[in-house]
């Protein structure tokens, strides 16, 4: 039973963290070809309330990341122990939130703060793949 509900819960955080990344990838497709999709009827309702939900949620996903890290981590700890490479992820993630807080307390996105929030969306991407590679050649499932 744990197995699975740890699996489960290794998934959430993988889906939450695509929506969060979606902030990003979202904004850069409005800049570039926002004005374009507005032109078209079709797609133009569809696409701002897309781009709404994404940029309204964001927190809200970022911190189920962190709510599914700490179901993963206590059900995989417990079985397993330590391990690195979902260490290094986790890691991550709550610096990511400590960042996201950050900005989101300032309400300003220049500075410091946003390039890092930024450079470390990409670091977990690596992170989270690299952990997903290690388990699945380590672990029996
Ligand atoms: C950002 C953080 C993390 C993400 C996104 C993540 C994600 C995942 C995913 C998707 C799986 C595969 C589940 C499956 O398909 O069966 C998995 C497995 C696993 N994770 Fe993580 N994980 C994270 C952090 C951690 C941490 C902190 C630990 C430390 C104990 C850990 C330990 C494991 C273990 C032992 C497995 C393989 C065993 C099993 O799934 O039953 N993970 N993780
Ligand atoms: C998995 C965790 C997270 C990832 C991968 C992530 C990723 C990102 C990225 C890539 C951006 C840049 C968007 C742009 O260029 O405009 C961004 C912006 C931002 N993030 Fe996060 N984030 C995460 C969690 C959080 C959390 C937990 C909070 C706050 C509680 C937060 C607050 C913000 C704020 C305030 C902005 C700037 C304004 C906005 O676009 O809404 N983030 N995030």
């Amino acid at each position: 039973m744990n197995a699975t509900v740890g699996a489960f819960f290794g998934w959430v955080i993988v889906i939450a963290y695509v929506l969060t990344i979606m902030n990003y990838i979202m904004k850069a497709v409005n800049k570039k070809w926002g004005k374009s999709i507005r032109k078209n009827e079709k797609l133009k309702g569809p696409w701002q309330a897309l781009l709404s939900f994404i940029v309204k949620y964001h927190k809200l996903f970022g911190i189920i990341t962190i709510v599914g890290i700490l179901v993963h981590f206590y059900i995989q700890f417990n079985r397993w122990g330590f391990v690195v490479s979902g260490a290094m992820a986790a890691g991550l993630m709550i610096i990511q939130a400590i960042l996201g807080g950050y900005g989101a307390y300032k309400k300003t996105r220049k500075g410091l703060w946003i390039k890092a929030h930024r450079t470390i969306a990409v670091l977990l991407f690596l992170a989270i793949a690299y952990h997903l590679i290690y388990v699945y050649q380590n672990y029996n499932f």
